[in-house]
């Protein structure tokens, strides 16, 4: 058997000119389920997950899973069952942990807006620390908690102002971001969440931006952190963890983020050299726990030459691929069954009404109507992205794990779509 291995894509492969992930033929899968399909592997999942693992050895860590990045529920499990906690940013997202079998304790809730029914919600469910963004939400905080007869555990989320040298959508740590609060306010802010009856302060929190492909920006932004816990702590407010965010890129076009325990080794060399190795440390990756450890297999539909572009049409479209709409962003396009001809060069769009709806540019492909190519990458922000514009059912799920390849998501229909909308009267 020949086996040839897809760089940056652990347990996807070609074997005997077929594309596998981990013994499965992904032809196959599609003929099972139908196509455009997701299929994800959860050792390369869990493969990811070691990588940190690996780095906060003996240290006393939490990763807790960003599951914005796909939060569908069986990807949810692999991460509920090895051990992780969750990062969420709604009230959505914090029921679809407890029905994972997540543990709320471990959950820390993250985002600019969240509503008093959320923090009220995320208060029964017990969360292990809500991420604070804001001087007027801390009151609000502090308000719900009260009326339950509860004091909320908070970090605020320092905006460290370093530039990540990412997509300027995808940078949050800036001070033109919505993000946190400012490095200058970020005293007063801790001040006044100490004074706050229904608040007890527990850490500290930033995040930079995301696909950040260098460890520089993180160093960074560690020394302007650990400055403000000795400026915090000075002041008499213990911090019990910090919370370096998430953010670490993945591979999409021979891009080389460093491995998530070589970023750890150095940043755990500052927090040693600076006093704060023995700190409870947590973190909230989602790309780089789930990105490489997913494909999206779809069918070429049309080949349709043109004047000054060739395109080529598939059933996969910016419903559920929707980076390249919104990033410009590259996703590797490859052939299930490679053909080895020539080829031609074809911008690869989908069917949706809208220029914009392009999945890769210049692309050469030796394919024919009929043919199955796999979108790689596409594990993180695809399908947690995807919507339903065109009335266009959400893809399928697969998750293969050795022999086993269950479907997580069926592929939802019209009825379901219609299901909450009335004729009128
Ligand atoms: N923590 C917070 C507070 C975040 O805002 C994010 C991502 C993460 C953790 C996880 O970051 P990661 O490890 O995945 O880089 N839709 C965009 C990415 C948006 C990221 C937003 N925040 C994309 O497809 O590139």
């Amino acid at each position: 058997m020949s086996i040839s291995l897809l760089p940056g894509h652990p347990h996807t492969a070609y074997r005997d000119g077929e594309l596998c992930m981990a013994s499965h033929a992904l032809s196959a899968l599609a003929q099972a389920h139908g196509t455009p399909l997701f299929v994800y592997s959860k050792a390369a999942m869990l493969d990811a997950l070691a990588a940190y693992q690996r780095g906060f050895a003996g240290r006393n860590a939490q990763i807790c899973y960003a599951m914005k990045a796909n939060s569908s529920l069986g990807v949810l499990q692999v991460f509920a069952q090895a051990g992780c906690g969750f990062d969420i940013v709604s009230g959505g997202e914090l029921e679809r942990v407890l029905a994972a079998g997540g543990d709320p304790g471990k959950v820390i809730f993250s985002g600019v807006g969240k509503t008093r029914a959320e923090m009220r919600q995320a208060l029964v469910a017990g969360i292990g620390c809500f991420n604070v963004e804001s001087e007027s939400e801390l009151e609000v905080l502090s308000d719900a908690a009260l009326a339950m007869g509860l004091r909320a555990p908070v970090s605020i989320r320092v905006n460290p102002n370093v530039d990540p040298k990412t997509h300027p959508y995808i940078s949050t740590g800036l001070k033109g971001n919505k993000f946190g609060v400012a490095h200058e306010r970020a005293l007063a802010t801790y001040q006044r969440a100490a004074a706050l009856p229904g608040l007890q302060v527990v850490g500290i929190d930033c995040h930079i931006g995301s696909q950040i492909t260098d460890s520089t920006p993180y160093l960074d932004a560690m020394d302007r952190v650990l400055d403000l816990v000795d400026a915090v702590e000075a002041a008499g407010i213990p911090i019990h963890h910090i919370d370096f965010g998430g953010g670490l890129g993945i591979d999409y076009n021979g891009d080389t983020p460093p491995a998530a325990d070589a970023l750890w080794a150095q940043l755990l060399a500052k927090l040693d050299a600076r006093g704060y190795g023995q700190r409870r440390l947590m973190i909230e990756p989602g790309r780089s726990l789930v990105g490489n450890a997913g494909v999206c297999v779809t069918e070429v539909l049309y080949l349709k030459p043109g004047e000054q572009k060739n395109f080529c049409i598939i059933d996969a479209a910016m419903n559920e691929l929707p980076r390249p709409a919104m990033y410009e962003a590259f996703h590797q396009i490859v052939p299930l069954s490679p053909r080895h001809g020539p080829g031609t060069v074809f911008d690869v769009v989908g069917p949706v009404c809208e220029s914009g709806d392009w999945i890769g540019r210049d692309r050469a492909l030796d394919v024919r109507p009929g043919d199955l190519l796999a979108v790689l990458s596409a594990g993180a922000y695809c399908m947690s992205m995807a919507s339903n514009y065109n009335t266009r059912g959400r893809p399928a799920e697969v998750l293969v794990e050795g022999d086993k390849a269950t479907l997580i998501r069926a592929r939802e229909t019209a009825a379901d779509q219609m299901r909450h909308e009335r004729l009128v009267g």
